[in-house]
């Protein structure tokens, strides 16, 4: 995989010999005297030379016969529900990417869509969920925003088909470095490429990849064209240089998350630290088979005592910067619960790390005169 993505899967332009794909700004494309397209571009919302070689190499990276990119990961997501029609049933995990399920739950509530939250760890939950013939999409995310909790995407599979309904994994956290969802049988794989796909904080994107061409997969290109949440061509060009180095990138990032969770696992100023790269995590053994190379650098402390401790720490740090988002080359801390709002599900006591490719030392070094602090 390291060498398909730092090639772009073996890109060299036909007409220059260019290793890079060129920019195409156009709009609108020619036609000739007859009226006919004088290539297989007509206007900038339905297809578009930029995003070619990008959704090739999407497509390629996650093992699935199609890959389609979109404006934001919300974008893509929003195109997945969209194909849901009134009177079916999603599937979703209670705790989740926060953005995702409060699109869940306007279109359900709007829409006349059954909603059912299931409690991730908990396969028995999501069986007892399923409403056979009825559901239409069960959607998970693995590892999970932001405890990290570990859904196992074969057991997820195989629940999801036996009531009829396609498996899309949101792998954002994961990305194809490590698990490549199609394989473990996912219908569909989601990836906000604005993380660790582009890498370096200044695109926003989405990617869906199908293991296959079917009907749901026809209406997603239908919606993309005719909702128009398209990636722009400087952006398509921008994100596959950055998956270029994603490879690289993604294996330090888990390096460095690793040392600091075992770092830190044990702090008496902290009640805990979530990582499924660690033992005592309840996912470990589930991460050890589906994540085959690294656990990633996405890691949540939770911290004694409540928001005030919390937010005292994120406060102190001089080399993590106080910023939400995740999968870029920089080190972030965020207070998740205030990040999301009075709503959220998630616990008052945590950080939540987006673990960069800094020195290892450096960071620890940070983080323990932050907790020195308090
Ligand atoms: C796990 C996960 N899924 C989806 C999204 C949404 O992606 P975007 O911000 O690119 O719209 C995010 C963004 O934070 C995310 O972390």
């Amino acid at each position: 995989m390291e060498t398909r993505l730092a090639q772009a899967c073996h890109y060299i332009d036909e007409l220059t010999g260019g290793i890079n794909p060129p920019l195409q700004l156009s709009t609108t494309y020619a036609r000739d005297t007859d009226y006919e397209h004088v290539s297989r571009y007509s206007y900038s919302r339905a297809d578009n030379p930029s995003w070619d070689v990008l959704e090739k190499v999407c497509a390629d990276i996650d093992g699935g016969v199609e890959a389609l990119c979109f404006a934001s990961g919300m974008a893509a997501v929003c195109a997945v529900f969209e194909t849901v029609n009134a009177g079916e049933h999603v599937v979703a995990p209670r705790i989740m990417y926060h953005g995702s399920q409060d699109w869940l739950r306007r279109i359900s509530e709007r829409r006349s869509i059954g909603l059912s939250l299931f409690e991730a760890s908990d396969l028995d939950a999501l069986r007892q969920a399923v409403q056979p013939g009825k559901t239409s999409v069960v959607w998970i995310e693995t590892p999970i925003n932001p405890t990290w909790d570990i859904i196992d995407i074969s057991a997820a599979a195989e629940i999801a088909h036996q009531a009829g309904a396609t498996l899309v994994v949101d792998a954002t956290v994961s990305s194809p470095v490590t698990t490549r969802a199609l394989e473990y049988g996912a219908d569909i794989v989601f990836h906000s490429a604005t993380k660790y796909l582009n890498g370096h904080s200044d695109v926003l994107g989405g990617i869906l990849v199908s293991a296959q061409d079917n009907e749901r997969w026809q209406d997603i290109k239908w919606v993309r064209t005719l909702t128009g949440g398209v990636l722009g061509p400087f952006d398509a060009w921008l994100l596959l240089r950055g998956m270029r180095t994603l490879f690289l990138r993604f294996e330090k990032a888990s390096q460095n998350a690793l040392q600091i969770a075992r770092h830190f696992e044990n702090h008496a100023r902290l009640e805990r630290v979530l990582y499924p790269g660690l033992e005592s995590h309840p996912g470990h053994d589930i991460a050890r088979r589906q994540m085959t190379n690294g656990f990633g650098g996405m890691l949540s402390l939770l911290v004694k005592g409540g928001a005030d401790e919390a937010r005292a720490i994120a406060a102190n740090t001089k080399l993590f910067l106080r910023a939400t988002s995740l999968g870029g080359v920089e080190s972030l801390i965020e207070h998740r619960a205030a990040v999301e709002g009075p709503h959220s599900a998630v616990p008052q006591n945590l950080l939540r790390l987006s673990i960069g490719i800094e020195n290892c030392r450096e960071l620890i070094d940070d983080l323990e005169q932050s907790l020195e602090k308090l």
